[in-house]
């Protein structure tokens, strides 16, 4: 079957579901294609931490309701370290700007009710999707869905299909340039049935690593500890994740953790990744399928958001008004914020885990950063800019 849109989106996550809903607010018509079945998409636990820019983005689309009803308000986070916490002031160092703690599957779940209020198409579980004449004029999108081949027709393809998608290894040999980063560990994170036990974030550094101490909701903690990279989940029994999370976090002024039952678990590895340009032809990336952050920083979800603000305003720009210099420049704009939350992400990594190759050394100048951080206003007003992030880059 053959049909055809003006722009096949690829991935129902939060980059490709919010291009489909600022597309169609602007009238123009485009096809979400998604490998995996809703619930598996609406359930997928990950970020928590949505920027004050993002917010705004999502306000002004018209997706703000639940968000404004169910979201916390932040107004600062804690960076600990021997065993002390302290404050770093977001909104008192940033002018008045916060973060909103709202969990990225609850963004989905907006996004994906959106979409289907309007009636455009989303097609959840395709398959063998692949992408075709990206070079020419009419590229073409193939895929399997209800057992029969479709082909769609199309002006643009978005690859918002994620860090594993199909998109990105269909940009032609040679054109890509790849920057990337791994980590020697990764990050063990829970959520759990737990009472709220600080109001704030707080992002430690311990002897035995990093913790941090995030939430979803007044009862529903999100908590990580870093691990090795082999690491697995059978070896972290209930108990022995809450006594390493109530070590890492305490402090010497008796500050508790409250625990709770264990509602999911998984282990992610930390990574950073660029891939440049983030345009070949009419195949635009956007979000985890061009770059990819180490939580660290709690960039991934915002910067996603981000380059489809620049992609949406673009290809409204090319279809309503028949320009074509935001399509142009889209990917060296997103490439400016990509690389500052590259390097903050890389940078609050860094500064706050455990290194298998840490010696002494070592320590003593993650200690001598973390406490000029917390001590001297411009050090910590670097530090809350970029974590609300920033208007200009
Ligand atoms: P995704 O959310 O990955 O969406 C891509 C979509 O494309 C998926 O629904 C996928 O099923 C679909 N897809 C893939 N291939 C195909 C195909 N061939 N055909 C059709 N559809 C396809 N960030 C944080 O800030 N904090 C965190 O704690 C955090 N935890 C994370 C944990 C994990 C396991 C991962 C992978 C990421 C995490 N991130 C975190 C990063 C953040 O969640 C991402 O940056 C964000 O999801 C990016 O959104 P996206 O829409 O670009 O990609
Ligand atoms: C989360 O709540 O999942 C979260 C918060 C901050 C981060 C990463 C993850 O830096």
């Amino acid at each position: 079957m053959r049909m055809h849109t003006k722009v096949v989106i690829i991935g129902a996550g939060p980059a490709g579901l919010l291009l489909g809903h600022l597309l169609h607010r602007q009238g123009i018509d485009s096809v979400i294609l998604e490998r995996h079945d809703r619930a598996y998409v609406e359930r997928r636990v990950r970020a928590g931490v949505l920027e004050q820019g993002t917010v705004d983005l999502l306000n002004e689309a018209g997706l703000g309701d639940r968000m404004r009803r169910e979201g916390l308000v932040h107004h600062g986070f804690n960076l600990q370290f021997e065993g002390e916490r302290h404050r770093i002031a977001l909104t008192e160092l940033t002018q008045g700007r916060s973060v909103t703690v709202y969990g990225q599957q609850e963004v989905v779940k907006d996004l994906i009710a959106a979409r289907l209020e309007s009636g455009a198409p989303l097609l959840f579980d395709v398959d063998e999707v692949s992408l075709h004449a990206i070079d020419g004029p009419h590229p073409r999108v193939r895929f399997r869905s209800d057992g029969q081949n479709q082909e769609l027709v199309c002006d643009f393809i978005a690859g918002c299909d994620g860090f594993h998608g199909v998109c990105r290894p269909s940009f032609p040999a040679g054109v890509l340039r790849m920057y990337e980063r791994t980590y020697p560990f990764s990050w063990l994170g829970i959520l759990a049935s737990a009472p709220v036990s600080s109001d704030e974030l707080i992002y430690a550094l311990h002897d035995r690593g990093f913790a941090l101490y995030s939430m979803r909701s007044p009862t529903v903690g999100r908590l990580y500890v870093q691990c090795p990279n082999d690491d697995r989940l059978e070896n972290w029994s209930d108990d022995r994740i809450w006594s390493e999370l109530t070590t890492r976090l305490a402090t010497h002024d008796g500050w508790r953790l409250l625990d709770g039952p264990i509602l999911e678990r998984g282990i992610t590895q930390m990574r950073s990744v660029v891939a440049e340009p983030m345009q070949h032809g009419c195949l635009f990336l956007a979000g985890d399928a061009a770059h990819v952050v180490p939580p660290t920083g709690a960039k991934g979800m915002n910067l996603a958001v981000a380059d489809i603000k620049v992609l949406g305003e673009a290809l409204a720009a090319w279809y309503l008004q028949g320009r074509a210099d935001l399509m142009d420049q889209y990917s060296a704009t997103c490439l400016r914020r990509v690389w500052r939350a590259e390097h903050f992400s890389w940078w609050m990594t860094s500064m706050l885990h455990r290194f298998p190759d840490d010696d002494a050394f070592q320590t003593q100048l993650q200690l001598s950063q973390l406490r000029y951080t917390v001590s001297s206003r411009a050090a910590a007003t670097s530090v809350a800019e970029n974590y609300v992030g920033l208007a200009h880059v």
